[in-house]
């Protein structure tokens, strides 16, 4: 039996009122999670505070309420970066993108709708804000599309909404992106108002069962998702849920992206014909 596991099976109880606790003040699910996973993140921050056991962790828990912030967030992994996975950003700018921009708006009052579920910091739906004003420098007829970007976590959409990025997150950003589209600070780069502009941010939790889509939009009707590197931490079960969800969320004929190494679990496979089976890119039929 593994470090983990046997850990995993002695403190089986605490780990539900712990996240029984998550649920009750920030009505966010960590049941959801691989459990091996949630246990090591948990395990982690048990050393960094030296406490010895999981309950003295729930009682720190109930006592700080900034510490149900920073576990949630120590489970979200949120790492990013603008243009992770180049590839995919270059498909979506020479492929997918131009022909959503001309021919869904013809189709819709309103215009392109694209969601980046699970956005952390913001640099995954900015990226495509950058890749939509570049299509748009082309061909000004085109109309402008509307970036609705969620995450489970405050404090990322916090640093989400202030837009300002270290040099390490635009190190796959062409040079000529980096001077049109922010303004060097001191020793960080500032998002510009025309690629804020597009996008809106908000809260959302994929696992809840009650919503389909980002209350701002509405009723969903997306011609792209971006689902990136989010499920590879959750259990089977919670990511045919998310999928099904999501697909379901989709316009007919609309783009899902997930992340490199992620799949379409088998039940939602109908839902969907694959696109680009390494590239991870799908379109609802
Ligand atoms: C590794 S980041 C991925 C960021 C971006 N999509 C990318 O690929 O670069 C994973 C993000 O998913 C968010 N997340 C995890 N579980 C979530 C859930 N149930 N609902 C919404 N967001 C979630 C985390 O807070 C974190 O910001």
């Amino acid at each position: 039996m593994s470090k983990t596991t046997s850990l995993h099976a002695a403190l089986d109880f605490s780990l539900d009122a712990l996240f029984e606790w998550v649920r009750q003040t920030r009505q966010v699910d960590l049941c959801s999670y691989d459990s091996d996973f949630a246990l090591r993140q948990i395990c982690q921050r048990l050393e960094e505070l030296s406490l010895g056991a999981l309950s003295d962790y729930l009682s720190f828990l109930k006592n700080d309420p900034n510490e149900v912030e920073r576990l949630i967030t120590r489970m979200g992994v949120g790492y990013t970066r603008f243009f992770r996975n180049a590839l995919v950003f270059e498909t979506l700018r020479c492929r997918i993108l131009p022909s959503l921009l001309q021919e869904r708006p013809l189709l819709k009052r309103d215009g392109l709708r694209l969601w980046s579920a699970g956005c952390a910091t913001g640099e995954e739906p900015y990226s495509l804000a950058i890749l939509i004003l570049e299509l748009m420098r082309c061909d000004p007829s085109l109309s402008p599309a509307r970036i609705f970007a969620t995450d489970i976590d405050e404090t990322m959409l916090e640093h989400a909404r202030r837009g300002v990025y270290s040099p390490s997150r635009l190190a796959s950003t062409h040079l000529a992106w980096v001077e049109r589209y922010f303004l060097a600070e001191e020793r960080e780069f500032r998002v510009r108002e025309e690629v804020k502009s597009l996008v809106d941010f908000s809260s959302e939790d994929l696992a809840r069962k009650s919503t389909l889509a980002p209350a701002a939009s509405i009723f969903g009707e997306f011609e792209l998702i971006l689902c990136r590197n989010i499920l590879i931490y959750l259990k089977p079960a919670q990511q045919t849920k998310i999928i099904q969800k999501l697909s379901r969320a989709l316009a007919p004929g609309g783009y899902l992206v997930l992340g490199r190494t992620e799949e379409i679990p088998e039940p939602v496979l109908p839902l969907l014909h694959v696109i680009s089976p390494d590239l991870r890119i799908y379109r609802r039929t």
